[in-house]
């Protein structure tokens, strides 16, 4: 039973893929490698550059490997260029995934993954956020994940075909192997940025914000793990190969650090402190946003890897070894 993983090149992807393979699935990686690399896919996948929404070639990929199930990765992932170009983000987010949608129920596959965001979820919505909790998506980003969702909600009903949302919170950290890791031209997320400063790259960290409704100030998030994010895949796939019901869950740890948090442990990290600059808050950016991981984790889902100087650690040791 192979698995098609779209976007296994890309940051979430190739850390999948591994887990993938790790564990002896069988993987076709299918990614445009318009920002994933190919180095990144694991060399025991089989790797095909090209679209998702093309359903000549997913109706191949299917009939010749033999594919039953789909991780959905494949889109486009920053918010703010969302907000600069609404179309584009529905074109590659939710008119792509309805064509893979679409040619998986023409091809027979049967169970589906598909990544979602936290960002799904209403600002004001009380913490920690469940399946269940009130959904206002603000941004184009954070709308066409939801509407994929819905897409795969009403498609599940209609047809013989199940599937398993997960909404990611604040995904970081790479491979303890050292295999894949992040790629951004242009980084924005905390963990990422903190890595460039303490390697000296960038000359200090902006705190964006300092006077959030928070114990510091500073805006809280659920920093997890890529690694125990992939795991969460094998535990979904699982789930729907034994002929689980399609659902959806929060992926986090369910503890909220704040920036000045990270930034101390950076500090401790590296053995000094980590030069930073306090600014205004950034536009968009909620106080809050931490996980109710009770649902996977009554799936079978246990993370290995909630800590924060390994997660910084691992960060730290990805940005030296992708720049070597
Ligand atoms: C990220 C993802 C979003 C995902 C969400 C899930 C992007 C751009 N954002 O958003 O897709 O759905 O996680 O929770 O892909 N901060 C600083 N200084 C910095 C950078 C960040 O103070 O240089 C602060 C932010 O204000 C925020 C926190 O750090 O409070 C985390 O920010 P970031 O790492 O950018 O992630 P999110 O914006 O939470």
């Amino acid at each position: 039973m192979t698995v098609l993983v779209t976007g296994g090149a890309g940051y979430i992807g190739s850390h999948t893929t591994y887990a993938l393979l790790d564990r002896g699935d069988a993987v076709v990686v299918l990614d445009n490698l318009s920002t994933g690399m190919r180095a990144h896919v694991g060399e025991r996948a089989l790797f095909v550059e090209g679209e998702v929404s093309d359903h000549a070639l997913v109706a191949r990929l299917v009939s010749e490997h033999g594919i039953a199930s789909v991780i959905h990765f494949a889109g486009s992932i920053v918010v703010p260029d969302s907000v600069k170009d609404p179309l584009g983000y529905y074109q590659n987010n939710v008119v792509a995934s309805r064509a893979l949608i679409e040619a998986c129920i023409k091809a027979g596959v049967k169970e589906f993954i598909f990544s979602s965001t936290a960002t799904v979820y209403a600002e004001d919505a009380p913490q920690p956020l469940a399946e269940g909790s009130p959904k206002a998506p603000i941004s184009p980003y954070a709308r066409s994940k939801l509407m994929t969702e819905w897409m795969l909600e009403d498609t599940s009903k209609a047809h013989d075909f199940r599937h398993i949302v997960l909404r990611y919170f604040n995904v970081c950290g790479a491979d303890p192997q050292g295999r894949t890791g992040q790629v951004s031209p242009i980084p924005t997320h905390l963990i990422k940025r903190a890595s460039l400063v303490a390697l000296g790259r960038i000359p200090h960290l902006d705190i964006f914000g300092t006077d959030y409704p928070t114990p510091d100030g500073t805006g809280v998030r659920d920093y997890i793990h890529v690694t125990d994010l992939a795991n969460a895949h094998l535990i979904a796939l699982d789930a729907l190969r034994s002929g689980a019901a399609s659902t959806s869950y929060n992926i986090g740890y369910g503890r909220g650090l704040s920036v000045r948090q990270v930034v101390a442990a950076m500090g401790q990290v590296i053995g000094r402190p980590l030069p930073v600059k306090e600014g205004p808050r950034r536009p968009g950016d909620p106080p809050t946003l931490i996980s109710n991981p009770a649902k996977i984790r009554a799936a079978g889902w246990t993370p290995h890897h909630d800590d924060i100087a390994e997660i910084l650690r691992s960060a730290l040791d990805w940005e030296r070894r992708f720049n070597a």
